[in-house]
């Protein structure tokens, strides 16, 4: 038996799934809401006897053991055969990742008690008298583990010696550093060290805050096999169970923020590690919560990069209408903004209000509110043009509200643009027409879709773009397009093209030239040109993607494989 089917022949998937599930009994199956989307009347449902799950819902996904840890921890394969072995007691073939990684995080493990310890020595006494003027109790905060490095450049080196650790992977995780002249020294020096964990406790990175505010002020692990910034909220694995308790996750920025809140016992709060949240983070927390408040530093909110970040992270710029996404379908009024009362941030408010801090979360302005002000402000209504932009920007946030709240708004932007409710509304409704021509437009797409036709008419029309259409991956036509194309590319005269064609080629020819084109300009054509071959692209990786999951089959993908949707998928999301 491999190591999965003898994982599975040990574990019962209800056991597993009632810990994140709160399933009831119906019949031989147990049901439930979909952990992954949101709903009101149970479409999860779990089948003991063949040990699958699917949800009949909007996601219509299903699985087994494994992908539904993986979905739900939001973890790759590996670390799911990881935690499934131990769990019962299978020992996993050291050739597999999660195995290989484990060195990492025996190493970073292995730094942590040590920076741990010396806080507690002489030496870490400038540190812990640091601690005291930040006001920090650290008896309150002993999970975080934090730490101090020494003066002497030898000393973690000399103690993961002790400890028999392989220099090149404590150089690859970001603890030692190698010099040209191959010396190895540590890497983190006199500083404060704060132990950075993934979700599952495993440190796998530092921060390190120097103690005299010189600069820079704090130095963090650079990326190593298993840390990635991007991916990882400080101290979620603190906070998740206390997030998923009040289904509700609070997203501070600094790591100073996270220690205050926990000490204060607001147990709720990540940090995102000083950058706008990425996607890779929301992902993490994106199933614990129903209400997600982010609490922005003064100085970033209403910023580009603030926007950018609701825009990348959450997608609330972008069409709903799908309704594929409809956990977030309701983003507007579950993602919160907090901007902290007189310019402190969270650290500096908790230590001195704590008592206010739980008012002033709840009282975090629903996303519109924060959006509609820092929308002004990013352009400037008074230009003509922008008042439309800031509209269109809204539309899919306004579509997806009822009457009520769509009204409200619309009356504030209305002020905001020195406008009349009336013209607004109007203005919305051109857009709305606008989007719907252009789903419907996207919706045409057959076999050979509307799409592929038009992009062949658009390059039968224009010189350049036949000239640029040669560099195309003609993956995104079928053959019939394809050969159409490469024979058009052997002829410089049109009229010895067309009479080269047979009469089924002629007859496809004739189909394309006679489509209806929208565009006049070159810069609207090559516009044009540019959207079809990307929403081509897009549509051939989802045919791949959807393919190799069919011809492989769901239940247990190997390493490989997962490896290969993740590439197919990553490609869909780069497209
Ligand atoms: P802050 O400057 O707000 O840090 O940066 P802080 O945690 O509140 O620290 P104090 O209160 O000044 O001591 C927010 C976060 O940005 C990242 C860190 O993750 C920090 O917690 N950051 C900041 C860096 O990575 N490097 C820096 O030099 C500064
Ligand atoms: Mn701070």
């Amino acid at each position: 038996m491999s190591e999965v089917e003898e994982i599975k022949s040990r574990l019962d998937i209800v056991d597993l799934i009632s810990e994140h599930v709160n399933l009831t009994q119906s019949g031989r199956n147990y049901k439930a809401n979909c952990p992954f989307h949101s709903e009101r009347t149970p479409s999860f449902i779990v089948d003991p006897s063949r040990q699958l799950w699917r949800c009949f819902g909007s996601c219509a996904t299903g699985g087994d053991v494994f992908s539904f840890l993986m979905k739900v921890e939001g973890i790759e394969f590996p670390e799911a055969l990881k935690i499934l072995g131990e769990r019962t007691g299978i020992e996993i073939s050291r050739n597999s990742s999660a195995v290989l990684k484990d060195d990492y995080y025996q190493i970073n493990e292995i730094a942590k008690n040590f920076y741990k310890s010396n806080l507690t020595s002489d030496e870490g006494q400038i540190a812990l008298d640091y601690l005291e003027s930040r006001g920090i109790d650290l008896k309150k905060i002993d999970s975080f583990d934090l730490g101090y490095s020494l003066i002497d450049r030898d000393s973690l080196k000399n103690h993961l010696s002790f400890h028999h650790v392989d220099f090149e992977k404590a150089i690859e995780s970001g603890l030692l550093t190698k010099f040209d002249n191959g010396n190895v020294k540590d890497f983190f020096v006199a500083r404060l060290m704060f132990p950075i964990s993934d979700r599952n406790g495993r440190v796998v990175g530092f921060g390190a805050r120097s103690l005299d505010d010189s600069m820079p002020k704090y130095i963090n692990t650079p990326s190593s096999p298993v840390f990635d910034k991007k991916n990882i909220l400080y101290a979620l694995h603190l906070a998740k169970d206390s997030i998923r308790k009040k289904n509700e996750v609070v997203v501070v920025e600094g790591y100073m923020d996270v220690i205050a809140a926990h000490e204060y016992s607001f147990k709720n709060v990540v940090a995102s590690m000083g950058t706008a949240l990425t996607v890779e983070q929301v992902r993490q927390i994106k199933n614990l919560a129903s209400s997600y408040v982010l609490a922005l530093d003064q100085d970033t909110a209403g910023q580009e990069a603030t926007l950018r970040s609701l825009q990348s992270s959450w997608g609330i710029f972008e069409s709903l209408n799908t309704s594929k996404n409809d956990f977030f379908s309701d983003y507007s009024k579950i993602l919160k903004v907090l901007s902290i009362p007189n310019g402190k941030d969270p650290d500096e408010f908790i230590r001195s209000e704590s008592q206010d801090w739980g008012r002033i979360v709840a009282d975090a302005l629903p996303l519109m509110d924060y959006l509609i002000p820092s929308l002004i402000s990013r352009f400037d209504v008074n230009v003509p043009g922008n008042s439309q932009k800031i509209l269109e920007l809204m539309f899919p946030i306004l579509n997806n509200m009822d009457e009520i709240d769509r009204g409200k708004y619309l009356i504030e932007l209305a002020n905001h643009f020195k406008s009349s409710f009336e013209n607004v509304q109007a203005m919305l409704k051109v857009i709305s027409q606008s989007n719907q021509r252009n789903d419907y437009e996207n919706q045409k797409s057959t076999p050979k879709s509307s799409r592929m036709i038009y992009l062949l008419a658009l390059i039968f029309s224009s010189q350049p773009l036949k000239e640029k259409s040669k560099e195309l991956n003609f993956e995104i036509f079928d053959l019939e397009s394809s050969y159409l194309l490469k024979e058009y590319f052997k002829f410089d005269n049109l009229i010895d093209f067309e009479n080269s064609l047979n009469e089924d080629y002629s007859k496809f020819y004739n189909e394309i030239i006679e489509t209806q084109l929208l565009e006049t300009t070159q810069d609207s054509f090559n516009e044009s040109y540019e959207f079809c071959v990307k929403t081509l692209n897009k549509e051939r990786y989802k045919i791949a993607a959807a393919t190799f999951s069919e011809s492989h089959g769901l239940d247990f993908p190997t390493e490989d494989q997962i490896n290969q949707i993740n590439e197919i998928n990553a490609k869909i999301r780069d497209s």
